[in-house]
């Protein structure tokens, strides 16, 4: 059974993930690991984001949980595979699951589907490949590196963001989908929404949340969860954050 799991993430942007994984008390135990220290992953090559991933993964062998989850969209686009080798027991991304909401949510396979993501999650078209092995066919996908540091900052709204708006959306018209692929995109959805309101946004919290319950029949509801946080660099911020955004 899996009760105790192991969170994933480059930075402090997978406690988007946690977020949802807590609402939901999918688990008795979560164990956050970011690494702060080397963050951002989503401007690395992909040989650099196996080798990180590989030694986060060493990480969790302290612990004694159940299953990986790699909140981080770019480690989701680059290292999974190497990841499923070295571990014995599951590991679980973030872009399947991101797909899988999408059919769940549209039989419409005309859909315009934006993926917003890091250069690394746009550059392995990992999105791309699997949406379309799934009949889609409508999609673009933009690297939106901007907003990383962005949230980062703290700026959730205002001038800086509406201008890194613009910019990044100025050829797009009102797509019906936009997958926040990105750990930290989740906390832009109001200003995202703002700015494309019929869009529907997929956030990759409430997709593994779906693929969890669907495909590991994850359904226990714990009341209460241990939630132990780690950081490769100031753990103390990673907190601070944590007190914030959960
Ligand atoms: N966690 C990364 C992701 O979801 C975003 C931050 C980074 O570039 O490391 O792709």
């Amino acid at each position: 059974m899996i009760k105790r799991v192991g969170v994933f993430d480059s930075g402090v942007g997978g406690l988007s993930v946690v977020k949802s994984l807590l609402e939901h008390k999918l688990f008795s135990e979560i164990v956050y690991f970011g690494d702060t220290a080397r963050v951002p992953y989503g401007i690395k090559d992909s040989n650099t984001i196996i080798r990180y991933s590989l030694e986060a993964l060493e990480f969790f062998k302290n612990f004694d949980v159940d299953m990986v989850i790699t909140a981080c969209n770019s480690v989701s686009a680059y290292a999974i595979e190497e990841l499923k080798e070295a571990s014995s027991i599951p590991i679980c991304g973030v872009i399947e699951p991101g797909v899988k909401a999408l059919e769940l949510h549209t039989p419409n396979k005309n859909a315009s589907i934006l993926i917003l993501g890091t250069n690394a999650t746009v550059r392995s078209q990992k999105y791309e490949r699997l949406l379309k092995n799934e009949g889609f066919f409508n999609i673009k996908s933009i690297a939106t590196s901007l907003f990383v540091p962005l949230v980062e900052e703290e700026i959730f709204e205002g001038e800086i963001l509406e201008a890194a708006m613009r910019h990044y959306f100025k050829d797009i018209k009102n797509p019906d989908f936009i997958i926040l692929g990105c750990t930290h995109f989740p906390l832009l959805q109001n200003a995202i929404s703002s700015y494309f309101p019929n869009s529907k946004l997929i956030h990759s919290g409430e997709a593994i949340v779906e693929y969890l319950e669907n495909k590991y029949k994850i359904k226990k509801r714990y009341d209460n969860c241990d939630l132990k946080l780690f950081a490769s660099e100031n753990p103390d911020h990673l907190k601070k954050i944590a007190k914030v955004w959960l």
